[in-house]
């Protein structure tokens, strides 16, 4: 992982002040400029002050192979500027126009039986394509030398989301960065042959030269898993890498300008090591989704949590979600009533300063015209524009009370979240396809909640360790670092939650011998020798194990053999006697050094693990730390807490009343009277402390 860039955030326009910016993607391009000026009174009235402009707007700046046109592109900023919007300016590369694919058809990336990608769509271009490059860096040039001292641009979007079409190529251009790429890993091919257990399957390579990419090997067969984890490093770190060619080139022309590119983090999308990611960025920023049906506020707080992590609590910026319903699930759900501001305060809360949208104004053509916005087809007599509006106001009342300048503030507890292991745990000639590694993360944050506790969720190379405690929810990877890292923070008083599935592998997915978890087998006291998957696609197969705690395990147990002198048993099996589960140990205490470990043999699910939890807890002397669970509390402040917020949400579908300290400064769906606060569904109250 490299050196992190400085944190640096958008400034305000010249004599305006620092407020949350509020906003999104904003394609005057696809309107008239009639609708221009309608934008600006609509945006004045709903409390916009930033838009990110030019996003796909490639074959409209550059029209023909170097002929370019920015008088529009130079109205609407002008236009937008002089109104107080600033602008996040894109390098309009996300999209490469059709007179380029015309021309060089080799910049198209292949699927992974060879077939090109065609245009048609976005994003359909190889990053290892040095012709791509070229024509990519001279726009980016092109844009960064016309918008120079521009005095309404505060920031540069680069390119956008990077790798969400375009994450695998398999092309030869790909072939050969791969085999560089090994190269600079590796050294020699010995190493690579070691890597990856290249003895199996008869796949030693002599050279480097014989490394191809995880091209199609035909159906139900199986990719040598080392590539194939290789492949996820390496097409993170090649589109990185272009990401990192396309900023040097924008950054040498405007220097101090901060730059960014939407990340797509949510609980269970892992297409890039944003952690990794999150070092090359001045502010990191975010493109979130919410889940239809029951998790999707906790989704949202989760996601939100991790991109804190991510940003290792410097203030972030969601540059995307939706006020309703997306266009590209099978069947698009509209967004609960009151989740505009509530989302958008849970965001707020989780350390984010910057509140945008996918897009402005609902598109009347395209792929997206049935993609939710802030303007909807509806127009402005509208309950989307109207929640728009209320949350603009709450947005300009959180930054009157000083909002900007504090952070999330630490939780006790911290759940780890690990881009590798979730690589690692996709394959699928793995124990079970029931289980991978994102699941149990989300699942612990949720039983945490129903108990009372918000959690951060950070990822596995930041400071889990500083934490009072911290869960490792089917950590499969755990290389020899990560492993000491458990062992001193056990030893030195740590508290640890472990569950199965964690520390299986090392870096290198080589399995750690002698009973799981192989490298910290003697910090949690149990030793695993083989597993119970569960399941119903094979009538008369174990589907579901009971333990005595009074909660089930789905999907996978492990077979505990032997636990510790120093352990305590929590919880067993009770199982019929041919399954062989019978009073195995599923839940196991243990005491390690100065510290306490819990491990959770099985896949509880977020009920079984908050209904665990609070023996979990006592075992470690944590029972005081549990609460209200119908609510999620998440407080911001400053270093010197001189302020101090707590925001207090609604997790449940009925309404609630708590007790609550100090000023409500805003309040959706909820009122306060008295230090009590009524909070209906989607209902959220913000209060200075
Ligand atoms: C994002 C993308 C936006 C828009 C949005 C729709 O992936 O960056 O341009 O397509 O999704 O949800």
């Amino acid at each position: 992982m490299s050196k992190r860039r400085k944190h640096s955030w958008p400034q305000p326009l010249k004599g305006a002040e620092s407020r949350l910016w509020y906003g999104g993607d904003y394609n005057p391009d696809q309107w008239p400029e009639e609708v221009w000026d309608d934008d600006i009174r609509l945006m004045k009235k709903a409390g916009v002050n930033l838009v990110s402009v030019g996003i796909f707007s490639w074959a409209k700046i550059e029209p023909e192979e170097g002929k370019y046109d920015f008088d529009w592109l130079d109205r609407a900023i002008d236009k937008l500027g002089k109104a107080g919007i600033a602008v996040d300016l894109a390098s309009a590369t996300a999209s490469p126009p059709m007179w380029l694919t015309q021309a060089h058809p080799e910049v198209l990336w292949k699927d992974e039986r060879g077939d090109t990608v065609w245009p048609g769509a976005r994003e359909h271009w190889r990053p290892t394509s040095p012709v791509f490059r070229e024509y990519a860096l001279n726009l980016c040039r092109r844009m960064a030398e016309h918008y120079k001292g521009n005095p309404y641009v505060v920031a540069w979007h680069v390119s956008n989301e990077y790798g969400c079409h375009n994450r695998f190529d398999y092309s030869d251009d790909a072939m050969r960065a791969f085999q560089k790429w090994c190269k600079k890993r590796y050294k020699t091919i010995d190493a690579v042959n070691e890597a990856w257990g290249t003895a199996f399957w008869a796949q030693h390579m002599n050279d480097f030269s014989e490394i191809i990419p995880p091209r199609y090997i035909g159906d139900g067969n199986f990719m040598n898993p080392g590539k194939l984890l290789d492949y996820k490093r390496f097409s993170s770190d090649v589109l990185k890498e272009f990401y990192i060619a396309e900023r040097d080139v924008l950054e040498s022309i405007t220097p101090g300008l901060p730059l960014t590119t939407n990340f797509m983090v949510s609980a269970g999308g892992s297409m890039l090591d944003y952690d990794d990611w999150g070092a090359e960025v001045d502010f990191v920023s975010n493109d979130h989704y919410f889940t239809p049906g029951e998790a999707h506020f906790d989704e949202v707080a989760y996601a939100a949590s991790l991109m804190d992590g991510i940003s290792r609590k410097e203030p972030w910026f969601q540059m995307e979600h939706s006020t309703s319903a997306v266009n590209w699930r099978p069947i698009n759900y509209r967004a609960e009533p009151g989740s505009v501001v509530r989302d958008s305060l849970a965001q707020v809360a989780m350390g984010a300063d910057a509140i945008c949208y996918f897009q402005w104004r609902q598109s009347k053509a395209g792929a997206e015209k049935w993609h939710s916005s802030m303007v909807p087809h509806a127009g402005e007599d509208s309950q989307i524009f109207r929640d728009v509006c209320e949350l603009g106001a709450d947005l300009g009342r959180l930054s009157d009370e000083g909002l900007m300048g504090t952070k999330t503030v630490k939780s006790k507890v911290a759940v780890v979240f690990d881009y590798e292991s979730q690589w690692a745990t996709e394959y699928t000639a793995n124990p079970t396809q029931q289980v991978n590694h994102w699941t149990e993360p989300l699942d612990w944050f949720r039983a945490l909640a129903d108990n009372g506790i918000t959690a951060d969720v950070v990822p596995v190379r930041s400071d889990w360790d500083s934490y009072e405690i911290a869960v490792l929810p089917c950590v499969y990877m755990m290389s020899e670092e990560t492993s000491r890292r458990v062992r001193e923070f056990v030893a030195n008083g740590g508290k640890l939650f472990v569950t199965y599935y964690t520390g299986l592998g090392d870096e290198n997915d080589h399995i750690w011998l002698g009973g799981y978890p192989g490298s910290i087998r003697d910090v949690v006291g149990v030793r695993v020798e083989e597993f119970a998957p569960m399941g119903n696609d094979m009538p008369g197969a174990l589907d579901h194990l009971d333990l005595d705690n009074g909660t089930v395990a789905h999907d996978f147990a492990d077979v505990i053999t032997s636990t510790a002198d120093t352990s305590t048993v929590l919880a067993s099996y009770k199982a019929e006697r041919w399954t062989g589960m019978n009073e195995v140990p599923a839940i196991v205490a243990n005491g390690y050094g100065d510290g306490r470990t819990v491990y959770v043999g099985c896949r509880l699910g977020r009920q079984g693990l908050a209904k665990s939890l609070p023996a979990m807890l006592g075992s470690m002397g944590l029972s005081d730390l549990a609460g209200d669970g119908r609510v999620l509390r998440v407080e911001r402040a400053d270093a010197a807490a001189a302020n101090h917020f707590e925001f207090v949400f609604n997790r449940t579908h009925e309404p609630v009343t708590v007790d609550v300290e100090g000023e409500a400064i805003a309040a959706s769906l909820a009122h306060v009277d008295d230090g009590r606060a009524t909070i209906d569904p989607t209902g959220v109250v913000v209060l200075r402390r």
